[in-house]
């Protein structure tokens, strides 16, 4: 769909005005009713509107408007109200045009703000989104144009615009990752798409260290996870680094990529098997970053490592109560081979502390079944001893929308994962705090001096119905817009 700012006229030719109100907000409903010749009122007391969000009631344009229709759409309280109200109306807008085949509408922004362009514009576009390539026939979404109609635009408000592009287009390349079938997306197909990225520019470099270099250097840990499946690991190292200017910060990212698991020996029930295509989502978050990270011109030197496997079951694979030793060096006893991702993140988190030596690590992975029972779908937890790491990621979580959680690590539970024959286990036997020793296990994997941050992300990546109106079902391509929001703060 093609988004246009422009002045406000209420003269315009469109399917639909499509104007926002607030809940209580007389004022608005009195000038709106002026607007189309009193014909407002009647439609008001007949119907139940009472401007909660989502809400609408529609009427004929006419008078001094223009559009076939007005809609009046519920924004909610006043006292309420903030950027994330403008992306879930972006996505109440999609649905109300495609419910009645409108084409192009006009928005009028309740403010003039540039984030409010931005917002709106992420939620139209995001919404839009359809995977439907494996379709004989598919419904296409009916909006194509949409106009943003504001009292003075001015060039902040094509370069929000701009932004919210590039925030979608990074989006939704990692939610295309996610959906496709782990037949489809293999860590061959992974390792393609990074080729792919590295081609693009020449800020982005990429080292890919294939099955027979994993064996040679002592990637213990991948190796073991891998081992029960026919397709082959690999890591994938993406680097960007900025053209011209001196870089101060070195931030290195680390994704989880199991393309597909099925828990290995400790084979995971069929009803928790079908969705873990979508176990590879922390490393389509970066792909989905790198994808538009060029373009963001940053002076910031920014590291992506991917392991990227299958957890299969064979009589090659690991088995439970088997010792395998990491790339650090640490031995690990794999009681539970589905605590599979910590055992691959763990050979990433010390290939990045030894070769790269970053300053920060944050590291995004579908962890743990039990974060999803903490806090659901919609948010993300994060774990970190960084008080500052923890403060810049929060900050911007709340601006981008994607929600973000703090858990303790709380350090006396390492005890639990303290093993009779190796250096650790990767897992401790008792059920509690599923999603910290998920965290506390990776941790052990990075010297004091780098900052860290762990964010499990087994609820957000992927959602089996749609909840929120801006995010299909499916996968969601978290992080992406979290990580944006994020390098915007730490690279000023
Ligand atoms: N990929 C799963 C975690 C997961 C579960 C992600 C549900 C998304 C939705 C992970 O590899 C896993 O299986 N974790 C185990 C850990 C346990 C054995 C300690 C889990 O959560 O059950
Ligand atoms: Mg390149
Ligand atoms: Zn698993």
């Amino acid at each position: 769909m093609k988004i246009e700012i422009v002045k406000t006229n209420y003269k315009t030719e469109v399917d639909a005005l499509i104007i926002p109100v607030f809940v209580d907000d007389a004022q608005a409903l009195a000038r709106i009713d002026g607007m189309i010749g009193g014909t407002l009122r009647d439609e008001l007391v007949k119907s139940e509107f009472s401007a909660e969000l989502g809400q609408k009631i529609m009427v004929r344009g006419r008078d001094k408007v223009k559009a076939s229709n007005v809609v009046l759409l519920g924004a909610g309280e006043k006292s309420r109200y903030k950027t994330e109200t403008l992306r879930r109306l972006g996505g109440e807008i999609s649905k109300i045009a495609d419910d009645n085949y409108f084409s192009r509408v006009a928005i009028e922004l309740p403010k003039n703000s540039t984030g409010n362009v931005w917002a709106l514009a992420e939620g139209l576009w995001l919404s839009e989104y359809r995977f439907n390539k494996y379709k004989e026939t598919s419904e296409t979404p009916k909006l194509k144009q949409a106009l943003l109609f504001l009292k003075n635009p001015n060039i902040n408000h094509e370069r929000a615009l701009q932004g919210a592009a590039l925030a979608v287009l990074g989006t939704t390349f990692a939610r295309d990752l996610v959906n496709e079938p782990s037949n489809k997306m293999r860590p061959k197909e992974i390792v393609q798409i990074a080729r792919e990225i590295e081609a693009s520019t020449s800020q982005i470099n990429a080292r890919i260290f294939t099955k027979k270099e994993l064996e040679e250097d002592g990637f213990g840990a991948i190796n073991a996870v891998s081992a029960g499946s026919y397709t082959e690991p690999y890591l994938i190292h993406l680097v960007y680094r900025p053209d011209k200017g001196k870089v101060r910060k070195k931030i290195a990212l680390l994704g989880k990529g199991i393309t597909f698991d099925s828990g290995g020996i400790s084979l995971k029930p069929a009803e928790k098997m079908s969705n873990m295509k979508a176990d590879m989502a922390g490393a389509a978050t970066l792909l989905g970053l790198f994808r538009v990270l060029p373009i963001l011109e940053l002076q910031v030197e920014i590291h992506a490592v991917l392991p990227v496997c299958e957890n299969m079951l064979s009589n090659k694979g690991v088995k439970p109560g088997d010792v395998i030793k990491s790339y650090s060096g640490k031995t690990i006893e794999i009681l539970n081979t589905d605590a599979e991702g910590r055992v691959i993140l763990a050979d990433g988190l010390s290939y990045i502390s030894k070769k790269i030596m970053p300053q920060i690590i944050i590291e995004f992975s579908t962890l743990t079944g039990a974060c999803l029972v903490a806090l659901g779908e919609n948010i993300a937890a994060i774990m970190t001893k960084s008080a500052k790491l923890k403060r810049d990621l929060l900050r911007a979580s709340r601006r981008c929308g994607e929600k973000l959680w703090p858990l303790p690590l709380e350090q006396d539970y390492k005890k639990k994962m303290e093993s009779d024959i190796a250096d650790i286990k990767n897992i401790s036997l008792d059920r509690w705090a599923g999603a910290i020793m998920g965290g506390l296990f990776l941790a052990e994997f990075v010297p004091p001096e780098i900052e860290f941050a762990h964010i499990d992300i087994a609820g957000p990546s992927f959602f089996e119905k749609s909840t929120i109106s801006y995010i299909p079902s499916g996968g969601s391509g978290y992080g992406v817009r979290l990580l944006l929001e994020y390098l915007r703060i730490v690279s000023q």
